[in-house]
């Protein structure tokens, strides 16, 4: 029988068709808005068609639009300049994806040990309910049986310990161990957050053992907890960083950051990429810089966000048999559902507003970076229409 479509099957796709997208709106085919808490996932940061981000493409469209990394890209000098001199970081790669900058953030701490003159050294540290793609290499971090099944022998040299038992990561390492890798908030984990101690604690324990601290910050960085990138609240520094997502504010970007020192293998010829840091990819990344490092833009951020808690909340004491419990930090949001959380996102969609499933039965909510107040209110006056007709319906089902 001949397929119904000639993409892969992979995608577990929802009936819906944008033409086009406006801010915080998406506007479908037929001509209805949804309020877009979805955000791409965490990459649309600066809302749909920004005019700085539309400008910057434009420009750079009519310019240049790819010359190789056989050669200087000016681009990419500026934006990893303007990148360093904000993080922890002395060196950047450029990257088209989340998983790639992971790639490059696993690479560069198995070169560190082995221009150390320990190649054994290269097992990497994760933790369950974590997600770092879906190359060969990132499904074997992240862990997932379901993710790993059907692919080969899982890649060597990962192994993952529950998040948050400090005790086990200290169990886990030994001679072989490169690196810890973390997400600081775990979010198709369930939005997850690594409390602060954790975080210093795994800090203390790379220093003690002459480990590399990596972190994933592909979904909670660039400002979407407040703070540019989420390890900032806990007062630590990793040695190495992968991001994407919001960096590009939707044209494909990441980037693998580093401190010189854990960067010191990644020597000429030991890594490439063909359209890494590409001149289009540069312009976009460098305007979503201009506006979330301007003056006042992450404490909006974090204004914003204490909006969406105070809703959640009350929502959640309004409606106790259908929200169990609001989790995360700034604008990146979760709310573990009582009832099955695939149900109460249907519903949330026949309201027109727009939401991310994950793990532990948890909707996550993601919007944009230039969310208004305003905006925050219609979204949660959405989600209490659509919390008051779960209810309604569970409670008719109990009846
Ligand atoms: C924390 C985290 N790491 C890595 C990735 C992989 O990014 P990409 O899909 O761009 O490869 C994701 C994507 O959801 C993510 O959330």
């Amino acid at each position: 029988m001949a397929a119904t479509t000639p993409l892969y099957d992979t995608y577990l796709r929802a009936p819906l068709r944008f033409e086009r997208g406006e801010g915080v709106w998406l506007i479908a085919e037929d001509g209805t808005r949804y309020l877009d808490f979805a955000a791409g996932v965490a990459v649309n940061s600066l809302g749909h068609a920004h005019p700085h981000l539309v400008e910057a493409l434009k420009a750079q469209a009519e310019k240049l639009w790819h010359v190789s990394n056989l050669y200087d890209v000016p681009g990419q000098e500026s934006l990893a300049r303007r990148l360093t001199a904000v993080t922890f970081a002395d060196r950047v790669f450029f990257t088209n994806s989340g998983a790639e900058a992971l790639e490059c953030a696993i690479k560069t701490a198995r070169r560190y040990h082995f221009a150390k003159g320990h190649p054994e050294r290269f097992h990497v540290i994760t933790f369950e309910g974590a997600f770092h793609g879906r190359t060969i290499a990132t499904i074997a971090a992240g862990g997932q049986q379901k993710y790993i099944e059907g692919f080969g022998p899982k890649a060597p040299g990962f192994y993952q310990v529950p998040f948050g038992d400090i005790a086990a990561v200290k169990t886990a390492i030994n001679d072989e161990t490169a690196a810890i890798l973390v997400e600081p908030i775990q979010g198709e984990g369930g939005i997850r957050l690594a409390s602060k101690e954790f975080m210093q604690e795994l800090r203390a324990l790379c220093d003690e053992f002459g480990l590399l601290l990596i972190l994933d910050e592909v979904q909670c960085g660039v400002g979407r907890t407040g703070k540019l990138f989420a390890h900032e609240w806990s007062g630590i520094k990793p040695d190495i960083m992968a991001v994407a997502k919001g960096i590009g504010g939707g044209f494909p970007l990441g980037a693998c950051l580093a401190t010189e020192a854990a960067a010191a293998g990644m020597v000429a010829g030991t890594h490439g990429s063909t359209y890494g840091g590409n001149p289009l990819a540069m312009a976009v990344g460098n305007a979503v810089l201009d506006v979330v490092l301007a003056d006042g833009f992450l404490e909006n951020v974090r204004d914003v966000a204490l909006v969406f808690r105070q809703g959640l909340a009350s929502l959640k004491d309004r409606f106790p048999d259908v929200i169990e419990e609001i989790r995360g930090d700034g604008l990146m949001l979760g709310i573990k559902a009582k009832v099955p959380s695939a149900d109460f996102l249907k519903t949330i969609r026949v309201e027109k507003l727009l939401a991310v499933p994950a793990g532990e039965n948890v909707l996550r909510l993601l919007p944009p970076l230039i969310t208004t107040a305003a905006e925050a209110r219609e979204g949660l006056a959405r989600l209490e229409r659509a919390a008051e007709a779960v209810h309604a319906k569970s409670g008719t089902a109990a009846a």
